[in-house]
């Protein structure tokens, strides 16, 4: 698995990702997914040994992601602490094309079933490391923002559910492109949810918000 692996990180790294080798096999439907996901999480010991398949398949990831999911790059996502079923499906638009990013729908070919439940298992049981003290104004406005239209999804603490996406302690380029990117509606990222959420966001409010969300300490965190 790590060669397969290793190969297809050198593959996309080495090459535009138009040409990188995708594994041969079938990718595996979001139905087969779904219910494997759903068996492993019945079966202590098939989660165990997925588990470490998954901090195998971190390694390789750690290139962009961090150790343990804690992205010491301002755009990259953090995977720590990030729920299992929202990373499922984000793998899952990825494969299809749904969610735009070269890089991760060459990445996400590589991968196998196994693989995927694995490494979701193991970031989900990742701390996320805190980020510096917020700006105080600056939070303070976010979370007038968040209290009146955030929480409702994603939590009063920003963490989500097991389905829904954990904001808390992301970090803030990642976040702020995100927001734009959802408010923009141009294909990059499609949620109709999240469409309709940031529409009426100012840049202001959006600014406001990262402030509030990228920091662990404050109160969503
Ligand atoms: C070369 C850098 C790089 C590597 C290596 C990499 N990623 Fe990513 N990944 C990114 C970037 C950049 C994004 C953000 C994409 C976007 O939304 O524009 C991302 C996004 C993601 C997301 C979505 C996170 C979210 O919060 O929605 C997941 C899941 C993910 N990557 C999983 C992985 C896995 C699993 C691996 C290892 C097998 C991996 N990535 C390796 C760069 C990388
Ligand atoms: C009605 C529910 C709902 C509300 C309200 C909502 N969201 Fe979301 N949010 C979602 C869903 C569903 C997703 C996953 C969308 C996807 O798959 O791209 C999401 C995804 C996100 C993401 C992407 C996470 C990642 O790791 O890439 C961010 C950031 C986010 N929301 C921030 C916010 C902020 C800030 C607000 C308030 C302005 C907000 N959301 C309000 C439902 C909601």
């Amino acid at each position: 698995m790590a060669k397969r692996f290793l190969l297809a990180l050198a593959t996309v790294l080495l090459f535009p990702p138009a040409l990188a080798q995708p594994d041969t096999a079938r990718p595996p439907s979001a139905r087969e997914l779904g219910a494997r996901f759903e068996e492993v999480k019945q079966d202590r010991k098939a989660a165990e040994a997925l588990f470490k398949t998954g901090r195998k398949v971190a390694a390789v990831c750690a290139h962009c992601h961090g150790e343990g999911g804690n992205s010491l790059k301002p755009d990259i996502p953090n995977l720590a602490g990030q729920n299992p079923s929202y990373l499922l499906e984000q793998l899952r638009q990825f494969a299809e094309g749904r969610r735009r990013n070269e890089f991760m729908e060459g990445m996400i070919k590589a991968m196998n079933s196994d693989e995927k439940i694995g490494m979701v298992l193991f970031y989900a049981a990742q701390q996320v490391t805190p980020l510096p003290p917020p700006n105080a104004a600056l939070a303070a406005r976010g979370r007038e923002y968040y209290d009146k239209v955030c929480f409702r999804c994603h939590g009063s603490d920003g963490r989500g559910n097991e389905q829904m996406a954990r904001i808390a302690g992301q970090q803030p380029d990642y976040l702020r492109t995100t927001l734009r990117r959802y408010r923009a509606g141009n294909g990059v990222r499609v949620n109709p949810l999240m469409a309709s959420n940031t529409r009426l966001m100012t840049d202001a409010d959006i600014e406001a918000v990262v402030g509030l969300c990228c920091t662990n300490g404050g109160a969503v965190g």
